[in-house]
């Protein structure tokens, strides 16, 4: 764990996350699904539907750390006119996605390996963006909102979900125990990576509050932004808009 939390914290953790999502790609749903008990998708689902809410004509998305495109799919599913490019910057797990598109024959999701910490887009280029558990692992979160920001047209929509802290201390104290304990152990059982699920719990031990996160959006530039706690606040949807 200590070496985990080492590498996590050098200039080299863009490299050392890219890594850890490559050795884990193939196993990463299937993760998820046991981690969440299966409920991930419908909270990725709750967050597209609040962000479509709130956004005019979804005509370009930009779905930032898709991995294996949960967001990108649904979004798809509920706004099928919507052009989406789903971007990460690990190509296995961009592999991954680009088998689903095959496999289910999905119109309108375009792939391509982006950095999120070097968006490369002219201004006002998209309806919505989103991001799914992903800005808690970059390294500069605030270059990565501003460029956001930037690339979002008058009126766009930003969604962020992630992990949250969760507000009830009795609750928080049950999840964590289940978090910092077992989560590693279903890693390493499942995935074969200890490592890989280890760092997942400590990301969040340097990731922003709830209220931290609206604050941030708010100072750089969007006009209004609230967030909707999931299971207690162990998950957490950001909407702000430009
Ligand atoms: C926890 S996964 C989330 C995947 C997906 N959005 C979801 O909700 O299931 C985080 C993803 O962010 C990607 N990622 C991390 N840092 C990145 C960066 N700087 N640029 C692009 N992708 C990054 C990883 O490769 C990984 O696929």
């Amino acid at each position: 764990m200590q070496d985990t939390i080492q590498k996590s914290n050098t200039s080299g953790k863009s490299t050392y996350v890219n890594n850890l999502f490559s050795k884990i790609a193939k196993k990463y749903d299937l993760l998820n699904n046991l981690m969440t008990f299966g409920r991930h998708l419908k909270w990725k689902e709750d967050g597209i539907k609040l962000a479509l809410k709130e956004v005019k004509d979804c005509n370009k998305a930009l779905d930032l750390c898709t991995g294996t495109g949960d967001l990108s799919i649904i979004l798809n599913k509920l706004s099928p006119k919507t052009e989406i490019i789903a971007s990460d910057y690990c190509d296995e797990m961009l592999q991954i996605l680009e088998k689903k598109i095959i496999n289910h024959d999905l119109k309108n999701i375009n792939v391509k390996k982006i950095d999120s910490e070097s968006i490369d887009f002219p201004k006002s280029t998209f309806n919505l963006v989103t991001i799914g558990f992903g800005l808690r692992n970059l390294v500069n979160k605030e270059k990565c909102i501003e460029s956001i920001y930037s690339v979002l047209k008058k009126d766009g929509v930003f969604m962020c979900i992630d992990l949250g802290h969760p507000v009830n201390p009795i609750w928080r104290k049950i999840f964590f125990t289940y978090f910092y304990n077992l989560v590693p152990k279903m890693g390493e059982l499942f995935a074969r990576d200890k490592d890989a699920y280890t760092y997942l719990p400590e990301s969040l031990k340097t990731w922003y509050t709830q209220e931290e996160l609206k604050e941030i959006l708010l100072k750089k530039g969007f006009t209004k932004c609230f967030y909707k706690n999931i299971f207690g606040g162990v998950v957490a949807i950001h909407i702000a808009k430009k």
